[in-house]
């Protein structure tokens, strides 16, 4: 599979995806998207490959936006007709049930903080900057940013962000939530990678399943969040991997999983 602003990688389990547009600050536009959509379907599909990161090219950005010289001249009647960002949305949020993480370097503005809020977690650099400046334009958020933003940092940051387009550090976002962990720039791949090695050696039907109960959080009320919870928990149970992760408890070894 060949990518003109993407590059693709496999490390053992791990699928390493870099935005690769770093003279434009890797700004996201339509090729982007598609090739993003690709990558991540191709992931999905290939049962070799357990856990992703996504970054970004060079030391100045994860990504500095949707592209802004792509938007300027597209009439309001084309973003609409496209359901513009509807497809990277449901395709990396929706679609992509096996865990992944962004791992942010530099700049994650108005998209790039939106795709990045829509990984599993994020694991930040020092240098890592995050905002909605989408205002400044004379628009706001399109990619979920209103929404995931107000969630992770609650409602007085992100509307302060949103309404000013301030930027926060990573040192504040790891204080506000939005971020996992902040870890020098140039260990963040590195990092990342491990993190997500970790996570490709559990059970695999567990690890979705983690992933599931967790989002449930976001969409449900806490009695319906629970019960969701229980029900994947008891599904669980009767997988192949429960009786092994049992059985190499008990007998003091490490489990093999089948992802059945
Ligand atoms: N779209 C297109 N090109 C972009 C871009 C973007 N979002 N962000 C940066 N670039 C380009 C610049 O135009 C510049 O290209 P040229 O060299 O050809 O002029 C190159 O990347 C380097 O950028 P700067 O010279 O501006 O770098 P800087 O260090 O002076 O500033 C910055 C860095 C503060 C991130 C600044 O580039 C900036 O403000 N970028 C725009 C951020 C923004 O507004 N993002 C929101 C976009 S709208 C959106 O995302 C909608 C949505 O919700 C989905």
């Amino acid at each position: 599979m060949s990518f003109e602003s993407i590059l693709v990688e496999q490390r053992g389990a791990v699928t390493l995806i870099t935005l690769n547009r770093p003279a434009s600050l890797n700004a996201l536009n339509s090729g982007v998207l598609e090739e993003l959509i690709t990558a991540f379907a191709a992931f999905e599909a290939d049962p070799t490959q357990r856990c992703a990161v996504l970054t970004g090219a060079g030391e100045k950005a994860f990504a500095a936006g949707a592209d802004i010289k792509e938007m300027a001249d597209k009439p309001a009647a084309a973003f609409y007709a496209d359901d513009f960002f509807a497809r990277w949305t449901s395709h990396l949020v929706k679609t992509t049930r096996k865990p992944w993480i962004a791992a942010v370097n530099g700049f994650a503005l108005g998209g790039g903080c939106e795709l990045a809020m829509m990984a599993d977690f994020i694991i930040a650099s020092e240098n890592a900057r995050f905002g909605q400046p989408e205002i400044k334009l004379g628009v706001a958020p399109g990619m979920g940013g209103s929404q995931r933003l107000t969630r992770a940092v609650g409602k007085a940051k992100a509307m302060e962000m949103c309404l000013t387009g301030r930027m926060m550090d990573a040192a504040e976002a790891e204080r506000s939530g939005l971020v996992a962990r902040v870890v020098p720039l140039a260990s963040l791949v590195e990092e990342a990678v491990k993190t997500a090695a970790e996570i490709a050696a559990m059970p695999p039907l567990a690890a979705i399943a983690n992933k599931e109960m967790v989002n449930a959080a976001f969409e449900t009320g806490l009695d319906q969040g629970i019960l969701i919870e229980r029900r994947i928990f008891q599904v669980l149970t009767a997988t192949e991997d429960k009786a092994e992760g049992m059985a190499a408890f008990i007998e003091k070894r490490a489990g093999v999983w089948k992802g059945k």
